[in-house]
């Protein structure tokens, strides 16, 4: 319930629910910034025997999972389902089967609390993970325009944000998605799911410079492409195979990596420079990878606004910041709110 601090400062607390992909996660912020609780059940180990996510596992253990994850996000933050201001869901993008889950637990409790619904994009709510603070990090402030990088396992998108809650989509992947060729190249190098953090581990003891792999730069435009890349490893892969002197998996990591930092760089550093931005966001799952936080840093002009690593891949605490803001600008969905799994955040550029 919104309150007043002694500083006169009013206060909103938004419950968030997140269940795109094959995180179950709740969280409770305040004033879209302060985490008071953020509970994350992660698939990942159910999924890791499929090499990758299964759709209808992943729904039907959001649907084992919500309710104890829904309870300790309350009590983590000690307050009641009576005492929030309103209740953001991400209705999409994402895997239908899994949204509909989220979105049907978060009506109910808007039904029986009386609460707003608020619908929120997946990938907005990413973007809004910079702001976010805890015990352990202080969030930073966005400077418009800024640019921002939302790079995960199911999207790969440039952005221009002219001011808050205002989106340009300046590019997107044409074909994979930047954490997706993570996850299929390690499972070409055999190694676990999810790929990302299982290449960034090998790549420390690789030569990024031992195999000269491609780097789509599409120039001309905005747009990015792995699939190249992906093939390229393949081959090598294959080629090394038929020579049989054992599998370089260290440097054939850290070479795959290094070209898909490159352009992920190179890009939004473009990007940046043309737009003016006067800060850089980078967000979404492979936002954790420190090889491309440690390029992007050493080499913008600008301030780079990175989350902390729990807060680069889903959560739902990023969905209640997000919701505050769509709150403060009086916007809120109706119970009979569908999902959208292929939501679009903005439209393209070339359309305005
Ligand atoms: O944002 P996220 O949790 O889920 C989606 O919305 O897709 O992103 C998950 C993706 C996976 O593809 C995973 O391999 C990748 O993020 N990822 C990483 C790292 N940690 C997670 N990719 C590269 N380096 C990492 N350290
Ligand atoms: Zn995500």
């Amino acid at each position: 319930m919104e309150k007043r601090r002694s500083t006169g400062e009013t206060t909103y607390r938004i419950l968030g629910i997140e269940s795109s992909c094959d995180e179950t996660a709740a969280a409770v912020v305040e004033n879209g910034r302060r985490i008071l609780s953020n509970v994350v059940a992660s698939q990942a180990a159910l999924h890791a025997q499929y090499g990758g996510v299964f759709p209808e596992a992943a729904s039907r253990q959001h649907l084992l999972t919500f309710v104890p994850v829904i309870e300790q996000a309350l009590r983590d933050a000690h307050v009641e389902l009576a005492e929030v201001d309103a209740i953001a869901v991400t209705r999409g993008p994402g895997l239908p089967g899994s949204l509909v889950v989220g979105i049907n637990v978060a009506k109910g409790l808007a039904m029986v609390s009386g609460k707003p619904l608020i619908g929120v994009h997946h990938l907005e709510a990413h973007l809004h993970s910079v702001l976010l603070s805890d015990a352990q990090v202080q969030g930073s402030e966005i400077l418009y325009p800024a640019i921002g990088l939302i790079v995960s396992g199911g999207h790969t998108e440039l952005v221009l944000i002219s001011e808050p809650l205002r989106y340009q989509s300046l590019g997107a992947t044409l074909d994979d998605a930047a954490g997706e060729a993570f996850d299929k190249v390690a499972r070409l190098l055999k190694l676990p799911y999810p790929g990302g953090p299982s290449i960034q581990m090998v790549s420390a003891k690789g030569n990024p410079e031992a195999f000269s792999f491609p780097r789509a730069w599409l120039e001309g435009t905005w747009n990015f492409s792995f699939s190249g890349l992906k093939t390229a490893v393949l081959r090598e892969v294959k080629r090394l195979e038929r020579y049989g002197s054992g599998m370089p998996v260290e440097d054939l990591a850290a070479s795959f990596q290094q070209a898909v930092v490159d352009v992920l760089v190179g890009k939004t550093l473009a990007a940046a420079e043309q737009f003016r931005a006067k800060c850089i966001l980078i967000v979404g799952g492979v936002a954790a990878n420190r090889a491309l936080r440690e390029a992007i840093s050493l080499r913008a002009p600008t301030p780079v606004l990175i989350p902390p690593l729990y807060l680069c891949t889903d959560n739902a605490a990023m969905i209640a910041a997000a919701g505050y803001f769509r709150y403060r600008a009086g916007q809120s969905d109706g119970l009979d709110m569908d999902v959208l799994p292929n939501w679009p955040l903005a439209k393209s550029l070339q359309q305005f």
